[in-house]
């Protein structure tokens, strides 16, 4: 068997191969050196929102070989055919257009010649009007109450964007309470529904498919919640529902009033700016709602219109695709210093994950490299948790940094955000510079460590530096702000799999998963035997069903 590196070396163009030889071998520092104003030539910025991607090992050879491998894989012409509505999805057969959810309506989108502005319009037209009247107070309940919580049900897609900007978005809330329940697992609809009355509770059920069996089983029970106390009559004015399968919704009994559609064109993953979104829009208003599409449109705009070497989310895909393949790092790690962005990072691994983990091209022949695992938490917290392996563990993991220069909290928590943004730079440079062991030598030295003890401890404090990572920074997390970084690391996605050669619009590796546990819920239950399931799930079966009667 050959060396995997060395092959999926072979898979770059000599140019790149040769920069990330040099790169091993010259790491970060020295190109500061070489270059004082690196910051300078290594960021860029769209509006106020700054890219830093200096802290890596990139050099100007090396960036100017990744300009033309996004020209040589096509990404220009892939991009273009994405707006134009062409169907890049190949293997689902459809179009990508998500970006017609935030665009302005002499955009001129359409699907297949098919222009879709006006039913974009459309709908949001009618979430408006519906989240306005919630907001008022005029949509009551069943017995006449303002609708005080409203509950998302669904998963994935149809959870993740929603829940991740209404926390991103906290301080813009001046509607009711939300709340989202995604996990099948009793305990998470139990538990918030225990805080609940159901006479001003209002429930959404999102979903793409309006099959996903995790939404529709959290939806059957919440109903059950609802009509035990409001009785069967009650659930026209308690649901209402997110879908593209607009029959199967009629079937559920939800008011045609309250049903709000998308279209096949979106995927689930790219559905925030869509009636999926309706759940944030009840949260801040639709006014602030179409700013956070205004936003991500901005960063639509630049990533159609910007050359490569100034567009950031063509940067962003080219840094993340050299880390992840001539760099060969496993992971990066997605670091918002915002505590507001903290479901940011799971949000990035759906978008991420389920567009670039594929093993086969679009021709249908294995790739040597798809995307990275990626995770994360927000800062100060990883700092104290996981920052250890970063600094000094064996494998080297990009960071990306997110980081607002303001806090929306008042002048007399000032403080806060000075130890937040000190020490956001600090990992970068600690990252970065490392510590010698000469100098750890001497900091114990100093510090009154015999020189036999400080030769023993130097090592273990001993940083090797030359880690990279990567800098977002914006003014502040507000709906547009939101909107573009969302939309950033959407087309960041879109980048990375032009550059791996994949599909980044399906999602068949969630299948097989669906498909068995159909299979095993009968024998869980005991209804069918095990026999004919490997030894271990038939064990595990064995043993979950002793716990279970005893
Ligand atoms: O299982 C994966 C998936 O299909 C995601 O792609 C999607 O976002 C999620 O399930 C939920 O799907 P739906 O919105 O159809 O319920």
């Amino acid at each position: 068997m050959g060396d995997p590196m060395s092959e999926r070396r072979d898979t770059m163009p000599d140019a790149i191969a040769a920069a990330a030889a040099r790169a091993e071998t010259n790491g970060i520092r020295s190109l500061f050196e070489a270059d004082p104003n690196r910051f300078e030539t290594m960021s860029r910025a769209l509006g106020d929102m700054i890219l830093d991607v200096s802290k890596t090992a990139i050099d100007a050879e090396a960036l100017k070989a990744l300009f033309d491998l996004a020209r040589e894989r096509q990404v220009e012409a892939k991009r273009d055919a994405m707006f134009a509505g062409a169907r890049i999805n190949e293997t689902e057969n459809r179009s990508v257009l998500h970006v017609a959810l935030r665009a302005k309506a002499d955009d001129g989108f359409a699907s297949d010649g098919e222009p879709v502005g006006e039913a974009v319009e459309s709908v949001i037209a009618a979430m408006s009007q519906f989240a306005e009247a919630l907001r008022s107070g005029k949509a009551k309940g069943a017995t006449g109450k303002p609708i005080t919580d409203v509950v998302n049900i669904g998963i994935g897609g149809s959870d993740l964007g929603p829940a991740m900007a209404t926390l991103a978005l906290r301080p813009y809330h001046d509607g009711p309470r939300l709340h989202y329940v995604s996990n099948v697992d009793g305990a998470h609809l139990a538990d918030t529904l225990a805080g609940l009355a159901p006479e001003t509770t209002l429930v959404i059920v999102a979903s793409k498919t309006f099959t996903t069996i995790e939404t529709m089983t959290n939806a059957a029970s919440a109903r059950d919640w609802l009509v035990a106390t409001l009785g069967e009559e009650a659930v026209g004015q308690h649901f209402a529902a997110v879908s593209t399968a607009l029959d199967k919704v009629a079937k559920f009994g939800i008011a045609k009033d309250r049903v709000f559609g998308f279209w096949d064109w979106v995927g689930g993953r790219y559905s925030i700016w869509s009636a999926i979104g309706l759940p944030l829009m009840i949260a801040i208003g639709p006014e602030r709602f179409r700013a956070f599409l205004a936003g991500a449109r901005e960063m639509d705009v630049h990533f159609r219109s910007a050359p490569l070497e100034e567009n950031l989310p063509v940067i962003l895909g080219l840094v993340g695709w050299w880390h992840r393949v001539a760099m060969d790092c496993p992971s990066r790690a997605i670091i918002p210093y915002d505590q507001r962005l903290a479901r940011f990072p799971a949000y990035l691994q759906q978008l991420d994950m389920e567009s670039n983990g594929k093993r086969v091209g679009l021709d249908g022949q294995p790739v040597p490299i798809s995307g990275p695992v990626v995770w994360g938490e927000p800062g100060t917290n990883g700092q104290h948790a996981f920052f250890q392996l970063i600094h000094q563990g064996t494998d080297v993991i990009p960071v990306e940094f997110l980081v607002g220069a303001k806090a929306h909290e008042d002048e007399a928590m000032a403080v806060h955000q000075d130890l937040l943004l000190a020490n956001c730079l600090a990992q970068g440079e600690a990252l970065m510079k490392g510590r010698s062991l000469e100098a750890a030598r001497r900091q114990l030295i100093d510090a009154g460590k015999s020189e036999a003890e400080a030769e023993a401890i130097a090592p273990h404090r001993v940083f090797a530096g030359d880690r990279p990572s990567i800098t977002i920074l914006y003014p502040t997390l507000d709906p547009a702000t939101l909107g573009r970084l969302i939309a950033l690391y959407e087309h960041r996605v879109f980048v990375e799999a032009q550059l791996f050669g994949i599909n980044a619009f399906d999602q068949w590796g969630v299948e097989l998963g669906k498909e068995l546990a159909g299979n095993l819920v009968p024998v869980v239950t005991g209804q069918t035997d095990s026999s004919g399931l490997d030894a271990s799930t038939r064990g595990l079966v064995a043993a979950i069903q002793t716990m279970r009667r005893t």
